[in-house]
C-alpha cells in the first residue's frame, strides 16, 4: 500500500478483491449484513442461476480478518465461501465510478480524494480504500443528517470506522472530538483520514463496552444494536446532552430508544428507511 503526499493511503494494485454468491433473493440482506462488517465498496453482479455476485475491496492488511468476517455473515444466508484475488487493472475504474461525493442538505459534503472540493458545504475528504464509511452508507448519510443540526460540543464517535463522522464533527465545531473503534484498520485510517482533513481527534483503539467513556456532551454511535443498545448503560453519570445511534434495522429502533429512554434520553428526530434506522435523542 502506497501512502499519497497527501496522507492518503492512495489505492494500489495491492488491493485484494472478495467475491461470494448469495441467493438473489437474499442479495439485498447480505449487502446490508456485509456493509456492517465490511462498509462500502460491494459491487453487484449476476451469479450462477438465481445467485447474485457480491464483490468487495479491501487492502491487504485487512484481507484475511474481512474474508472472515464476510463469511461468517453470509453463510446463514445461503453465501458460498469467499474467495480472495489480487485486484485486476481494471478495479480502479471500478472503485472511482461507484465514489461519489456524498451532499448532506448543503451542509456537508463528504468525498474521495479524486474529486476536487465544491461549494460551500464542510468538505470531508475521505479515502474509501480504507475503513467502513465513505458517507454513502445510509446509517452515515442519517448521522450526518442528524449531526449537522447539532450545537457543538465535547463528543466521542464510537465506532469511528473511517473517521468520517469524527472529521465532519470537528469540521463543524464539536471539540475536543475522540475517536473510538476497536479495529486496528479503523484507526489506522481515522489517524490517516485527520491529518489528510486538518483536523485534531483523540483517537484510541478501544471496546466502548468495556473502557470508561471521557467526560463528553454528545455520543455518535453508529455500530449495530447489540452494541448500541448496551451502551446506553456506559453514558451513565456523564453530562450528555444529546446522541445520535444508528446501525440499527428499523425493527430494532423502538427497543433500542427504550433502553436509552431509561438513562434519560428521549427521541428528538429520526431517519427511518427500509433497510437502516438513525435516531437523534435529547437529554430530557
Ligand atoms: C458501521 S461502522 C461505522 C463507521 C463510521 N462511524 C460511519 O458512520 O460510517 C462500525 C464500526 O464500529 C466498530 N465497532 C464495533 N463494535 C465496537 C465496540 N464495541 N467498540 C468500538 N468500536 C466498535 C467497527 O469496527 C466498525 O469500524
Amino acid at each position: 500500500m502506497r501512502v499519497s503526499s497527501t496522507g492518503f493511503v492512495t489505492p494500489s494494485a495491492e488491493l485484494i478483491r472478495l467475491a461470494a454468491d448469495v441467493p438473489a433473493e437474499r442479495a439485498e440482506m447480505a449487502i446490508a449484513a456485509a456493509c456492517v462488517v465490511l462498509g462500502e465498496g460491494c459491487r453487484e453482479a449476476t451469479g450462477a442461476a438465481g445467485r447474485v455476485r457480491l464483490e468487495f475491496w479491501v487492502a491487504p492488511a485487512r484481507a484475511d480478518r474481512a474474508a472472515e468476517r464476510l463469511a461468517a455473515v453470509l453463510a446463514p444466508l445461503g453465501g458460498t465461501g469467499v474467495t480472495r484475488t489480487a485486484e485486476d487493472p481494471g478495479w480502479q475504474t471500478a472503485m472511482r465510478e461507484f465514489h461519489q461525493p456524498v451532499e448532506i442538505d448543503g451542509r456537508i459534503r463528504v468525498r474521495p480524494p479524486w474529486h476536487p472540493a465544491a461549494g460551500d458545504a464542510i468538505d470531508v475528504v475521505i479515502d474509501p480504500a480504507m475503513a467502513f464509511g465513505t458517507g454513502q452508507h445510509d446509517t452515515t448519510r442519517g448521522c450526518l443528517e442528524l449531526l449537522a443540526g447539532l450545537a457543538p460540543g465535547r463528543l466521542i464517535d464510537i465506532g469511528c470506522g473511517s473517521g468520517v463522522l469524527a472529521i465532519a464533527a470537528a469540521k463543524i465545531g464539536h471539540c475536543p472530538v475522540w475517536a473510538w473503534d476497536l479495529d486496528p484498520v479503523a484507526i489506522a485510517a481515522t489517524i490517516a483520514n485527520a491529518s489528510a482533513n486538518g483536523v485534531a481527534l483523540t483517537v484510541a483503539c478501544r471496546n466502548a463496552l468495556v473502557a470508561p467513556l471521557p467526560e463528553v456532551d454528545v455520543v455518535l454511535a453508529n455500530l449495530t444494536a447489540n452494541v448500541v443498545e448496551p451502551l446506553a448503560e456506559r453514558v451513565v453519570g456523564l453530562p450528555l446532552r444529546a446522541a445520535i445511534l444508528s446501525g440499527l434495522r428499523p425493527f430494532e429502533v423502538d427497543s433500542v430508544c427504550a433502553h436509552w429512554a431509561t438513562v434519560g434520553l428521549e427521541v428528538i428526530d429520526t431517519r427511518i428507511g427500509r433497510e437502516w434506522g438513525t435516531v437523534l435523542l435529547e437529554r430530557r
